[in-house]
């Protein structure tokens, strides 16, 4: 039954947090996130780490992206925003495919960050672009930011990636730290056989920047279907690896919903995080939702289906309506993920459309 004023499901779960996705584009090429290059094929192809067998990362990235008018407008998310704010959303991140490469992106963080109830607008970028912009989206209203930093090192980070970027994403740490949009937050998903050997550099980098490291386990999401249980180096691992070079002091856990288990370093600032979906779900206490770029409500990352809300949106359909729809969706999320299961099936949309 749909409890009037919220957004709850069959389950009893609250839901307070969106995710929205602005752009399906992106200008990287993360290996787990849209592997259609040469480079990501190798990966996946057993025994190809031989880098003169592959052509260049981003030579040809063919991707089909949605066209301009399935994607909703800056007003059309803001009033989506809003309808759920009024069901109790509180908290909102922005996302992609890449965030900023959206142009205009400081207006939506201005749009958002005017309605009262949201109390926790940020941002996860790849950070190419940000240095030029953070000034901007800081001032119109975003709260903190993540960047993704799966590798320190030059030419891994590029094979990962597919951009020699490095430099700049380096950069935009500094410039997300300088302007106080913290806690600076740091993505790093860890996949065996490409940068598990780094897992204890990067920790030793948010000791040194003072930032949080959050470790993520390798998701089936990509495409290709190149997900495979090898792959995925589990929380428990990643911890083990850490505490042999480094004392790591267990954190209390924020909130119920939080998704990470967080340690710090027993001194200064600095702090890891591990989210485990794979081998520790934490769908129980999950209260997020998931708006994708072209106007599709996820209520999982591993939803089979999505509901489209452009037909209410583009109709004559007031906020009172969309509120209610917005409640039938929620109403039903499913209990989990089945990653691991015999009958799991691997959605089709990747992280890039979905938005992390
Ligand atoms: N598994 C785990 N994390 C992923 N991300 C993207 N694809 C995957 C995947 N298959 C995360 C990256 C990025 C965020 C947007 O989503 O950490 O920072
Ligand atoms: Fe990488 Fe994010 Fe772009 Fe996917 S959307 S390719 S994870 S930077």
């Amino acid at each position: 039954m749909i409890r009037p004023g919220v957004l709850q499901d069959t389950h009893n779960r609250i839901i307070r947090d969106l995710r929205i996705s602005i752009t399906d584009r992106c200008n990287f090429h993360c290996v787990y996130c849209l592997p259609e290059t040469e480079e990501a094929a190798n990966f996946y192809r057993p025994n190809t780490l031989d880098p003169s067998k592959t052509r260049p990362a981003n030579s040809n990235p063919i991707y089909p992206w949605k066209p301009r008018s399935k994607i909703l407008t800056f007003e059309e998310i803001t009033r989506i925003t809003r309808v759920a704010a009024s069901l109790g959303i509180n908290k909102v991140r922005i996302t992609g495919g890449e965030p900023l490469l959206r142009k205009g992106v400081e207006n939506l963080v201005s749009q958002i960050a005017s309605i009262d109830s949201i109390r926790d607008l940020s941002l996860t970028t790849n950070g190419t672009g940000f240095p030029a912009l953070a000034k901007r989206l800081k001032d119109a209203g975003l709260g903190r930011v993540t960047i993704s930093l799966d590798s320190l090192d030059r030419d891994n980070f590029k094979k990962i990636t597919g951009r020699d970027a490095l430099p700049e994403v380096l950069e935009s740490i500094c410039s997300a730290k300088s302007l106080g949009l913290a806690p600076v937050k740091l993505n790093a998903v860890i996949i065996r056989g490409l940068n598990d050997h780094e897992i204890v550099r990067l920790a030793q980098f948010a000791a040194d920047e003072s930032v949080v490291m959050r470790f993520i386990e390798f998701m089936p999401l990509g495409t290709r279907q190149a997900w495979q249980r090898d792959h995925v180096v589990s929380g428990s691992e990643i911890i083990e690896q850490i505490r042999s070079h480094m004392p790591l002091i267990p954190l209390p856990a924020g909130n119920l919903s939080e998704t990470s288990t967080r340690w710090s370093f027993g001194q200064g600032t600095g702090e890891i995080g591990i989210i485990a979906p794979v081998s520790q779900p934490f769908c129980g206490n999950c209260n997020r939702i998931r708006l994708t770029a072209d106007g599709k409500i996820r209520t999982c990352l591993f939803s089979l289906g999505e509901h489209d809300l452009k037909p209410a949106l583009r109709s004559e359909a007031d906020d009172i309506e969309l509120a209610a729809e917005l409640q039938r969706i929620v109403l039903k999320k499913e209990p989990g993920h089945r990653i691991g299961e015999p009958d799991f099936v691997q959605p089709t949309r990747t992280m890039s459309h979905i938005g992390g």
